[in-house]
């Protein structure tokens, strides 16, 4: 009973595909806990490798140091592992390109979303990846994963929000770092992305995004504009996107549209999932062809007939499968892999100290200062709710000749459905200090010193900018 059976599987004719249904296997097999058996196709799908465990090879999968969250020198993060033991790898960063990626973890509730993305997020603040992070319940879906009060402070993520607002927050203000970036490196003459030089990668990552982009929803719009936009340019500027949802149509995130080009070029990992889900990206095309991901059950181990003589099985209560995935641009997609089991074997009071473990302590990388005046206070106080959203979209009559371009929302009230960005509109490129500064010289034709461009630039009505700011940008204007 101890003994791992590998088979080895050939199509009988040259081109043919082997396929399979996990089920009708595993009952010819005569195994009825389906999670003993593992089945791997080849990239031709001619070829198979059946292995057959005595148990379920992925009841425990613990990690050992988090020093194993660091990315790889190939910009991989290690999540947890296959069934015979072999790391399971989650790309974050493209050094040959020098991108960012588009990271997409489905699941249906309870399936482990939230402590996947746990293990996600400290792998990122070991990594000196710059996350924004927006938690739609509320801040209850990773705890751990709390964000600074400001610059400097300590805290697991750069800046946290929970509310539908502060996420709108969080996304303009990705997407207006994103928009600095790419003037800022076409002024340096730069095609592509250097990680953290001086410019760290950056993430938005929003957990139960379904919230955000089903329908009704008060910002489906909007973010969905932001969200295609920031997988769209990010990618080069160093700046990635992460939807952790909970799904059982496209449709209920933001349109098919929204994620197909996510799904198809992102790195796409699939936890327990509803049929009606999975149907959809079959016949979409979104998974590889050809391959059949075998469901994930709710419970491992065998639904009946228990031998008396199997001392494993005295215990009644039937262990779970959250953590289990398919990592469908992992090594082995149609492999299952299981995330690490993280945290306190029974439920702690207040935040998990194994959980903090994982991230390490002290402050998390922030986006580069080199944006904070154009990103502004949203960010720079970490705000949440309205007072995040009304420092990012100002109403038109605060707005400050342009300053905090593209501020277009209708009504004050708390639960207007406000438009900041028409998705089909482009919309107006915030000024930058870099604007401001260069509006100053102008207007002189006299030699300035950087103090009184200074004093200018801070009387022309625009946001308070401080001396450092000045010269940096005064530097790059000569470059
Ligand atoms: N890799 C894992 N190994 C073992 N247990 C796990 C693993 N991942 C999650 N769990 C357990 O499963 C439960 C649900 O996990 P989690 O909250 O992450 O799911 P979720 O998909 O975010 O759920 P929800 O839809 O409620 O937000 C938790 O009690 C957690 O401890
Ligand atoms: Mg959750």
């Amino acid at each position: 009973m101890s003994k791992i059976y590998e088979l080895t599987v050939e199509a009988v004719e040259a081109g043919d595909i082997i396929t399979y249904h996990p089920m009708k296997l595993a009952n010819a097999l005569r195994i009825k806990d389906v999670n003993r058996l593992a089945v791997e196709t080849s990239v031709m799908g001619d070829k198979a490798l059946v292995t057959i465990y005595p148990h379920d090879p992925l009841a425990r999968v613990i990690l050992a140091d988090p020093q194993m969250l660091v990315m790889d020198d190939r910009g991989r993060v290690w999540i947890g592992r296959y069934h015979n033991g072999r790391p399971s790898m989650l790309r974050l960063y493209d050094p040959a390109s020098g991108s960012a990626q588009r990271l997409l973890l489905f699941g249906t509730t309870g399936a482990g979303k939230s402590t996947a993305g746990q293990i996600i997020l400290a792998a990122m603040k070991r990594s000196g990846i710059a996350v924004l992070y927006a938690d739609l319940k509320g801040g209850q879906s990773a705890p751990e994963a709390y964000g600074q009060t400001g610059p400097g402070a300590d805290g697991n993520v750069a800046w946290r929000v929970t509310t539908q607002e502060g996420t709108m927050a969080q996304l303009r203000t990705t997407w207006l770092t994103m928009m600095d970036r790419q003037e800022r490196y076409a002024r340096l003459g730069r095609s592509k992305f250097l990680r953290d030089r001086p410019d760290p990668l950056i993430y938005q990552i929003v957990d139960e995004a379904n919230r955000l982009l089903e329908k009704g929803a008060p910002y489906r719009d909007e973010a969905t504009f932001y969200i295609k936009d920031i997988g769209r340019t990010g990618r080069s500027l160093g700046v990635g996107i992460g939807l952790f949802a909970q799904a059982g149509h496209l449709e209920e995130m933001g349109g098919s549209d929204t994620l197909r080009a996510m799904l198809k070029e992102g790195e796409v990992i699939l936890l327990r999932w509803t049929s009606s889900m999975m149907k959809q990206l079959v016949t979409d095309g979104l998974l590889p062809a050809g391959q059949i991901l075998a469901p994930i059950p709710k419970y491992a181990g065998e639904v009946d007939l228990v031998s008396q003589f199997d001392e494993e099985h005295t215990d009644d209560d039937r262990p779970g499968t959250q953590g289990t995935a398919y990592n469908v641009n992992g090594r082995y997609p149609t492999s299952k892999m299981r995330f690490w089991n993280i945290g306190s074997p029974i439920p702690t009071e207040g935040l998990d100290p194994m959980v903090l473990d994982l991230y390490g302590p002290g402050a998390p990388p922030e986006i580069e200062e080199a944006a904070w005046d154009l990103i502004g206070d949203a960010y720079c106080q970490r705000l949440d709710g309205m007072e995040a959203y009304r420092a990012v979209f100002p109403e038109p009559e605060e707005d400050e000749d342009g300053e905090g371009g593209g501020g277009r929302k209708k009504g004050g009230g708390a639960k207007a459905a406000a438009s900041p960005v028409p998705a089909s509109q482009p919309k107006p490129r915030a000024r930058t200090l870099r604007d401001r500064v260069q509006a100053v010289l102008d207007a002189h034709d006299d030699p300035l010193d950087a103090l009184q461009i200074l004093e200018l630039v801070n009387a022309d009505g625009g946001r308070e900018v401080k001396l450092g700011s000045v010269r940096n940008t005064l530097t790059a204007i000569r470059n």
